[in-house]
């Protein structure tokens, strides 16, 4: 994407960050993090990092989880930039690759990583079953597929509040169910494929958050990203909860291994 037409800029990053910790463009923070890689030994581990937005938990993973090389990649250019900064400021320059990317194909050869993670950044990517045959394609044998996603929880057209909700939300998501992404990863040739629900999780999750925008702590998020856009904001979290109640927005965890 462009330098203009970025959905995550500049202003974003800062609001988001502000609501959701420093690195952080999406819910849930380390903690989150470390229930995507539960059980997981990353030790001196090449992972990739699919959509590293800042880049927070790409150095983490680096930095607290012990993965000897960690490439993220993401389409836009303020993301990457602030990724590049951030891994540099951790003194972890040497084994943290930010790389921009076209939307498409993987850059990478096959067998390049261990791991590939993604933390609620394949929402964009709408062909699952491309994805899923170029994430086991650049697996090693016995490597391991761990994400965050935001799923959608059926394959019928979106209700009329989930339309709504998605065009408040004025990102580019292409969500699929839980069925269609176990079937994509299972197709690709994944074996141990699981879906966690995390909506329940996220139902709660995204009531403080509302609270957080509307409370005493506003005026720290409309520095960031002016009155008016907090207020669209304020709006869209409203349509956002109203499909976590109805359980047809379903956040989830993705896990799932390339046999060995
Ligand atoms: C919600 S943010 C999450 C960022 C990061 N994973 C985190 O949790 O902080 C989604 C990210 O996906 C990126 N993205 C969108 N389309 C992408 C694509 N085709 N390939 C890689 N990244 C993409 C966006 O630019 C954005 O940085």
């Amino acid at each position: 994407m462009s330098e203009g037409g970025d959905l995550y800029d500049d202003r974003h990053i800062a609001f988001l960050e502000a609501l959701w910790g420093e690195g952080y463009l999406s819910p849930g923070g380390a903690a989150e993090v470390a229930r995507v890689l539960a059980e997981l030994d990353l030790s001196g581990m090449a992972a990739l990092d699919i959509g590293c937005g800042s880049g927070g938990i790409t150095v983490a993973l680096a930095r607290d989880y012990g993965a000897g090389r960690v490439t993220g990649i993401d389409v836009e250019v303020p993301v990457c930039a602030a990724a590049r900064r951030r891994a540099e400021a951790a003194g972890l320059s040497d084994r943290v690759e930010i790389v921009q990317v076209e939307p498409g194909p993987l850059p990478f050869h096959d067998g390049a990583f261990d791991l590939v993670f993604s933390k609620d950044s394949i929402v964009h990517i709408p062909d699952k079953e491309a994805l899923a045959r170029d994430v086991f394609r650049v697996l090693k044998p016995g490597g391991v597929f761990a994400a965050s996603d935001w799923l959608i929880g059926h394959d019928g057209p979106p209700s009329p509040e989930m339309e709504a909700y998605l065009k408040a939300e004025a990102l580019d998501f292409g969500m699929a169910s839980p069925a269609r992404y176990k079937a994509a990863l299972q197709a690709a040739g994944f074996e141990s494929v699981t879906v966690t629900d995390r909506n329940p999780w996220y139902r709660e999750v995204a009531r403080a958050e509302l609270a957080r925008l509307e409370g005493p702590e506003r005026a720290t998020f409309e520095s960031a990203l002016g009155p008016e856009e907090i207020a669209r904001q304020i709006l869209t979290w409203k349509a956002m909860i109203v499909v976590l109640d109805k359980g047809e927005h379903r956040p989830s965890h993705l896990r799932a291994r390339k046999p060995g």
